[in-house]
């Protein structure tokens, strides 16, 4: 049989996690997770793409154990013996069928309450008490007035609290196999809620140049690189992108984002996740280099590309939308793996169409459309 796409079936290595081929899936959120407790269903699901051959899955957003940490109990947790007793079952399915699974730890900060109806007694995460600017965004303007009300900025002992449950959370996850850890520091949640200016006008430490805005993320990546040891790989996405406004910058220029990755990457990163809609977008003026390219040039660590691989529109938010017909852009994807520019491609849609995703570009089998109709609610 003829094997297409030989790029993307480059094993790699990262710390100890051995990779079959550069073909992940990206972190979805699927709120199919009662409690927070995922199911037979959800570890079925993820099992279905690693027997698919998918190289790596990273889990959907996975909540710290904090009061404000994601706002829908459909979510599922990195805490409490019965979602860690169906985390191991998640992990023992996708090893048994071959595959490599990570979870992306979640903390909403700001973003406290766009989910569902939240307790009001409960403080949203905000490094300034604010939510951020509104460009941009999908958000309807109800919940924009009553998110853009100020809280009260995060303490001293908010971000202690806050590194421990990362801690706590990232240690679980080793105890149970998981093969690496990723963050999700991207599309205006906590972590990235210090990164972005708008939303972090802190005056001490936490807050001003981007070297002292990259402080809280980093503090939370050596605490779980100190915790978890050298074995596993750590991830890390981040966005210029937020979800409160789509043309937000954390870093108009790649000097900026050098400092902002570079203190990142100092802190125990080794592969960053570099969002966007498009995943061969240009990032700044003047080079066709990607975000991801720019944070494998500026850093020397690894990247991963994400974006409409497959697919002709891009995902106008987290929740999904419409549908997508195929395109073939798989040649592209490949040509920059194969120059270097990143190491990896996240797929998120495409992993929903179809479990089989990597066998069906491995044999050059035609993709599978992407359809909201087909695809929301519904754990295939
Ligand atoms: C249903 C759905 C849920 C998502 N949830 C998350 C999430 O929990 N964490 C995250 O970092 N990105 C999330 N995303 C974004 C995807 O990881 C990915 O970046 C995006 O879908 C673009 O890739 P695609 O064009 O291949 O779908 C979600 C996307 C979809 C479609």
């Amino acid at each position: 049989m003829t094997e297409h796409h030989p790029a993307l079936f480059e094993p790699l290595s990262i710390r100890s996690l051995e990779l079959p081929n550069r073909i992940v899936m990206s972190a979805m959120t699927r709120s199919a997770s009662p409690g927070g407790v995922p199911g037979p269903d959800v570890a079925a699901y993820y099992r279905r793409r690693a027997a698919g051959g998918t190289g790596l899955i990273i889990t959907e957003g996975v909540a710290v154990e904090h009061p404000a940490a994601v706002d829908n109990p459909r979510v599922p947790r990195m805490y409490g013996d019965d979602a860690l007793a169906g985390w191991r079952t998640v992990v023992d399915e996708v090893h048994a069928a071959g595959g490599r699974i990570v979870p992306q730890l979640w903390h909403v900060g700001p973003l406290w309450g766009a989910m569902s109806a939240v307790d009001p007694a409960i403080t949203p995460m905000r490094p300034s008490g604010r939510w951020g600017s509104a460009g941009t965004t999908s958000y309807p303007d109800d919940y924009i007035a009553r998110a853009s009300r100020p809280t009260r900025p995060m303490t001293e002992d908010d971000m202690d609290e806050i590194v421990a449950a990362y801690v706590r959370a990232a240690v679980h996850a080793a105890e149970l196999g998981f093969d690496g850890i990723a963050l999700h520091g991207g599309h205006g949640y906590l972590l990235d809620a210090f990164l972005w200016h708008d939303t972090n006008t802190r005056e001490d430490r936490w807050g001003g140049d981007a070297l002292a805005r990259s402080r809280f993320p980093a503090r939370v990546v050596a605490a779980i690189r100190a915790a978890v040891g050298t074995e596993l790989p750590l991830f890390f996405r981040f966005s210029q992108h937020k979800q409160q406004d789509y043309t937000a910058r954390i870093a108009e220029t790649p000097e900026e984002l050098q400092v902002l990755l570079g203190a990142l990457a100092d802190a125990g990163v080794d592969v960053f996740d570099a969002s966007i809609r498009r995943f061969d977008l240009p990032a700044f003026d003047g080079s066709d280099l990607t975000l991801a390219g720019w944070a494998k040039k500026l850093t020397g660590a690894h990247a991963m590309a994400v974006g409409s691989v497959g697919l002709g529109k891009p995902l106008r938010d987290s929740r999904i939308e419409g549908a997508a017909a195929v395109v073939d852009n798989i040649g592209e994807v490949e040509r920059r793996i194969d120059a270097g520019e990143f190491d990896l491609i996240a797929i998120g849609r495409l992993h929903l169409a179809d479990p089989a995703l990597a066998t069906t570009l491995r044999t050059g089998a035609p993709l599978t459309p992407f359809s909201r109709a087909v695809h929301e609610g519904r754990l295939y």
